[in-house]
């Protein structure tokens, strides 16, 4: 069965539905410069990292412009991620102003079920992002695996990822990239949201067209301005792929899916839950005016919706309810729930000019 992810970015080439693991749109990763600005803290932390401090363990993720390694460092032996972006990719791809915003958006939240950033740096090639590893791999991985979840398991995920959304939206940042691929899961079972690389903190409404094909809501393709309704759209993707195993629109190619999500025609497997049809045809309306997150009272009107009647919202945050997966990690540093991923000549690159780097002097 497909095991392959999509890739977000409007690029895609598509395929049936995502069954593997391509990303975004690209990435490299920052480092520093003698001379150059002093490195940021971020995150609580007062620290001062360098990329010397450490080792290099494996690839766990590749993206439309890096990849995510595991590291050690050197001195406490403690494990890290560290997404590492090709400058030429990002400035190719003209996402300059995303990587900003996905620096920005993390710097500025805490939260149990969104990873931390606690560094950024860039070198002449690469900006790079330290995060805390997340090692139980992508929730994607165990829905191939496991076909599609059962109706129980399919709340208690939406259950986290319902307070991470409610989270980011006070804060006025909407996520616009909510997929399996990047929902992980730490090492008791619970989420971390990864990937900021479209997260945005709203001004007003935003018109960028960003995302993953089969997870765009219908004001994103049709470039009406987008706010923090694209995030219950999404939302309302995800449960259906969850309990169903496949997306709701889904084509071998973009505009198909295009064509599918605007002519908002839902077709549910018979096995679904009654509840849950109810509630992701309340996420999944067309007119955001009207779609479940987005009214007058926000996302208190999805956690009392009756597919949730179980939920004891105040345990949610505090990582109460029990997680229906428990990933197998043998120790800190395991990255046998990631793929692996040949250690290619990725940093062949040569240097990007001055002028290119003057972009990024504040990473
Ligand atoms: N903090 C982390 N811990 C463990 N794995 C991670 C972490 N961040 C990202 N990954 C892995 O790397 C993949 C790519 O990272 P992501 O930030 O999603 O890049 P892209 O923006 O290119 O999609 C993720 O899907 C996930 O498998
Ligand atoms: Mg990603």
């Amino acid at each position: 069965m497909a095991t392959t992810k999509a890739k977000a970015g409007l690029n895609n080439e598509g395929s049936p539905y995502r069954e593997t693991n391509v990303s975004r749109t690209e990435a490299s990763s920052p480092a520093l410069s003698a001379g150059g600005a002093a490195p940021l803290s971020v995150a609580n932390n007062s620290r001062t990292y360098s990329l010397d401090d450490f080792d290099t363990v494996a690839t766990v993720g590749t993206g439309t412009f890096g990849r995510v390694f595991l590291v050690k460092d050197k001195k406490t032996r403690g494990f890290f991620a560290l997404k590492a972006m090709k400058i030429p990719d990002v400035i190719r791809l003209k996402q300059e102003q995303h990587v900003h915003n996905e620096k920005e958006v993390l710097t500025e939240v805490n939260h149990p079920f969104l990873i931390t950033l606690f560094w950024t740096h860039h070198d002449e090639r690469f900006l790079y992002m330290l995060m805390d590893y997340v090692p139980g791999g992508e929730l994607f991985s165990y829905l191939r695996s496991r076909g599609r979840f059962s109706n129980s398991t399919g709340i208690f995920y939406s259950a986290e990822i319902v307070c991470a959304i409610e989270y980011l939206h006070s804060k006025e940042i909407v996520y616009r990239d909510l997929k399996p691929e990047n929902i992980l899961l730490d090492g008791e079972g619970h989420i971390r949201l990864t990937d900021f690389g479209f997260a945005k903190k709203l001004s007003d409404r935003t018109w960028t067209l960003c995302g993953t094909p089969e997870y765009l809501a219908p004001e994103v393709i049709q470039s009406k301005g987008h706010g923090r309704a694209v995030d219950w759209w999404a939302l309302g993707v995800l449960i259906f792929e969850m309990l169903a195993g496949y997306p709701p629109f889904f084509d071998d190619n973009p505009f198909g899916i295009y064509q599918k999500i605007l002519a908002g025609k839902l077709e549910f497997p018979r096995h679904l839950d009654f509840y849950v049809k109810d509630l992701i045809k309340k996420f999944l309306v067309i007119d955001r005016a009207r779609r479940l997150g987005n009214m007058k009272n926000g996302a208190e009107d999805v956690k009392k919706h009756r597919w949730f009647k179980s939920v004891d919202w105040e345990a949610v945050p505090n990582r109460r309810l029990k997680p229906p997966i428990i990933p197998k990690v043998s120790h800190e540093g395991d990255t046998s729930n990631f793929d692996t991923y040949p250690e290619d000549e990725w940093k062949k690159d040569t240097p990007v000019p001055p002028k290119d780097l003057e972009i990024f002097k504040n990473f």
